[in-house]
């Protein structure tokens, strides 16, 4: 067991020592794990993620000068910025402490917007393993925009919040996500999975069935290619989509493309942009029938579907690796499993597994001794439950 304190209990405590006074605003917003519709977020496509019961804490108070004092209690480390040097359209990173870059970028978006945020000193504390794809950056970002909000005294409607903090993590720290991440930090609850419609920003919340467990396993695989990889995804996703409107009349959206018109694009595109194309079609079908299967109860129909995933994105997106196949491989074998697949951006990172809680054991002991006979490392295991979506609370 994780005898840690929580990173709440964490982040107060280091308010306390780092700037000798009690915090009277705190904040969080938990990591995520998508369960299917992968890739699909950047193409206005549909997406299920859970947010987990892991969290980024951001403790603090207000201030009545202009600077903005932060101290990481993860890394150690404390960083002080005047809140004018947080900006859009000058964007100034601080390459000694990469982590502070998403505290400045909220800043710098909610002053480009016009929201009156305030001085402010605070101590940030999470327990999201970083750097695994699980989403620690959007929870980090998504929690100060709750802090700044509330010290600020302002409001920021929660879908508008996703997309603000998307946009730090877009225009400020210059990676180009999708909406995915910070939408479900964000907007999550307890015990659902959070289905939405990337295009339109509608979304549903989706009760799991209370028979099942989220075990999510941390391949321990970190390429470098991740980012130069998912851009150039998305790039052809680009090109795809724009051959297939020149010649395909009356739609939109990569959902309303049918079977037959996907077939009839066949020989109007290289090979590798038809496999992206199909691979984007198919999952956000995918997406739908795994809700329609949630609702009916049928795990076992959801767990053929994200199989059917995670063949997709090994053949088609081409976002796997052998570590990722691996341990989807190894915990699909375990009965009692659902389903398993790859998760998030891909090229390492994690794997999901659905499976009957009674099964957990046997999950966990099967991947820690297949994986690293098979891969040569060594898995992170966690077995995590679906959370609640960001908040924050005065102390
Ligand atoms: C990363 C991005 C998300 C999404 C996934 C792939 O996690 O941050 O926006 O595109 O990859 O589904």
């Amino acid at each position: 067991m994780d005898q840690q304190p929580k990173p709440a209990e964490r982040a107060i405590e280091a308010f306390r020592s780092r700037f000798g006074a009690s915090p009277t605003v705190v904040a969080r917003a938990p990591g995520r794990v998508n369960l299917i519709g992968e890739h699909t977020d950047y193409t206005g496509g549909f997406v299920l993620p859970v947010a987990i019961d892991r969290e980024v804490v951001v403790a603090g108070r207000a201030r009545s000068d202009g600077t903005v004092c932060v101290y990481s209690a993860d890394f150690d480390q404390s960083v002080c910025f005047q809140l004018d040097e947080a900006r859009l359209d000058d964007v100034r990173k601080d390459p000694r402490h990469p982590w502070s870059d998403y505290v400045r970028g909220i800043y710098a978006v909610l002053q480009a917007e016009g929201l009156p945020v305030r001085g402010a000193e605070l101590a940030i504390a999470g327990d999201v393993p970083q750097g695994a794809g699980l989403s620690s950056s959007a929870a980090l970002e998504v929690a100060t925009l709750l802090f700044a909000q509330a010290t600020g005294g302002f409001e920021v409607e929660p879908v508008r919040a996703a997309l603000l903090a998307r946009r730090a993590e877009n225009e400020f720290v210059g990676v180009a996500c999708g909406i995915m991440d910070q939408f479900v930090s964000r907007l999550a609850r307890r015990d659902a999975a959070l289905l939405v419609d990337t295009d339109s920003l509608r979304y549903e919340h989706v009760p799991l069935p209370p028979d099942v467990a989220i075990v999510v396993t941390d391949t321990r695989v970190r390429r470098q290619l991740v980012g130069s990889e998912y851009n150039l995804r998305r790039q052809q996703c680009e090109e795809a989509l724009a051959i297939a409107r020149r010649h395909v009349s009356g739609w939109r959206l990569v959902r309303e493309i049918g079977a037959e018109q996907l077939s009839a694009l066949r020989d109007l595109m290289p090979r590798v942009l038809m496999r992206r194309l199909r691979h984007l079609v198919e999952e956000n079908a995918r997406v739908l029938d795994a809700v329609q299967a949630l609702g009916a109860g049928d795990l076992g129909r959801f767990g053929e579907l994200m199989a059917a995933s995670h063949a997709s994105l090994r053949d088609l997106f081409e976002v796997s690796c052998p570590e990722l196949d691996a341990a989807v491989e190894i915990a699909r074998a375990v009965p009692g499993v659902y389903g398993a697949r790859m998760t998030g951006a891909g090229f390492g990172g994690c794997t999901v597994t659905l499976a009957r809680p009674d099964a957990v054991p046997a999950v966990v002991a099967a991947l820690e001794a297949e994986y690293p006979r098979r891969t040569g490392k060594t898995p992170q295991i966690f077995v995590l439950r679906a959370a609640q979506g960001a908040d924050w609370h005065t102390l």
